[in-house]
């Protein structure tokens, strides 16, 4: 089965077609960032603009680098939730077209349950799994218990574990995306220079929760409280210091969820799943089993889309052409 998968939840233009849920034939992603970089964050109404703008040349790309006819494509996948409101309309009413056009099912899909799904399209992972899903907008502990089923177990309870990366290198200057910024600093910095605290331990409304916008401000306006002094105040020591806090963090909750749930695969997703640091604190666990997916499936993608439509597409679990969009997980 043929799938094209559409992604317009953020600022990536993503279109993709996939075969029989796993078979990549091709995945562009028409990147927006240097349109939000001056902003420092992603802007929602630039971010609807350009979707509009670039959505039918970056379907055609994918038609092109897939080799394949839009009369060959069995079913039109594409995210309707969450995410910018303005944004998702864009992909739903090209996806909605483009299905009806063809006299093809349309599916909709879900953002989070598509970036868990990723790293199933490179490696055979049994279900049931914890799925740690960290980007610009979301920051997930879930245990994952088939490609539509899972329960959140701990979340932010404030800002997304990228966000604040996003937020800190934006005061500081250092540029956008803030976490690719901050993780190249860190490399050259001392983690030890600075002790954040973890002001969630004991705030979240669940075992799991995390709070981040406790660790930004920390990290913007406490200095003075924190810093070791034997250390110079240097970007890099900075970066390095807040890097692990804000890992550290979410990985505590990790622990936890592993303990409770007895559960040691861990699939890991989203744009912070790039991150160095994370990487090699997770690469060391050698008690535990974890996935990620390669850098191309980490990012918002459409190959991730279509992959899992694959599922709904077997189950006859397609959407009417009113299908609408929602802003948040639960609607
Ligand atoms: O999944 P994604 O591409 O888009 C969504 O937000 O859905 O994630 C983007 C986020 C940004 O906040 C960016 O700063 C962060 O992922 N990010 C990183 C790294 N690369 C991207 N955060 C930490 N370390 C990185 N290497
Ligand atoms: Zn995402």
């Amino acid at each position: 089965m043929r799938i094209v998968g559409i992604e317009t939840s953020c600022d990536e233009c993503g279109v993709a077609v996939v075969e029989d849920g796993r078979r990549i034939l091709s995945n562009v992603v028409a990147t927006q960032i240097e349109f939000h970089k001056p902003y420092s964050g992603v802007v929602p109404e630039i971010a609807s603009r350009k979707h509009v703008e670039w959505i039918a040349d970056v379907y055609l790309k994918a038609l092109d680098e897939a080799g394949v006819a839009q009369e060959s494509l069995d079913a039109v996948a594409v995210v309707n939730r969450p995410g910018l409101v303005g944004a998702l309309v864009v992909g739903v009413a090209f996806a909605k077209a483009l299905a009806y056009g063809l006299g093809k099912p349309l599916v909709a899909v879900d953002h989070i349950k598509a970036h868990l799904y990723a790293p199933l399209m490179e490696f055979d992972i049994p279900y049931p799994f914890l799925g740690l899903l960290l980007s610009g907008g979301h920051t997930v502990i879930a245990e994952v218990r088939s490609y539509d089923e899972f329960r959140v177990l701990g979340t932010t309870i404030d800002d997304a574990c990228g966000e604040a990366f996003d937020k800190v290198a934006k005061h500081y200057g250092w540029g956008y995306p803030g976490g690719v910024v901050i993780d190249r600093l860190a490399r050259k910095g001392i983690p030890e220079a600075c002790a954040f605290p973890d002001p969630s331990l004991h705030k979240g409304r669940h075992r799991y929760d995390v709070s981040y916008s406790g660790l930004k401000t920390a990290a913007i306006h406490q200095l003075d409280q924190f810093w070791n002094p034997e250390y110079p105040r240097t970007d890099e020591n900075l970066a390095a210091a807040f890097q692990k806090a804000a890992i550290d963090m979410i990985l505590r909750r990790l622990e936890l969820a592993v303990e409770d749930t007895g559960i040691r695969r861990i699939v890991v997703g989203g744009g912070v799943a790039a991150n160095s640091y994370l990487r090699n604190a997770l690469g060391a666990r050698s008690d535990w089993h974890v996935f990620f997916p390669s850098l191309p499936l980490c990012g918002d993608n459409g190959a991730m889309v279509a992959g899992i439509a694959y599922h709904y597409a077997r189950e006859g679990k397609f959407a009417a052409l009113d299908l609408d969009v929602h802003a948040r997980v639960e609607a």
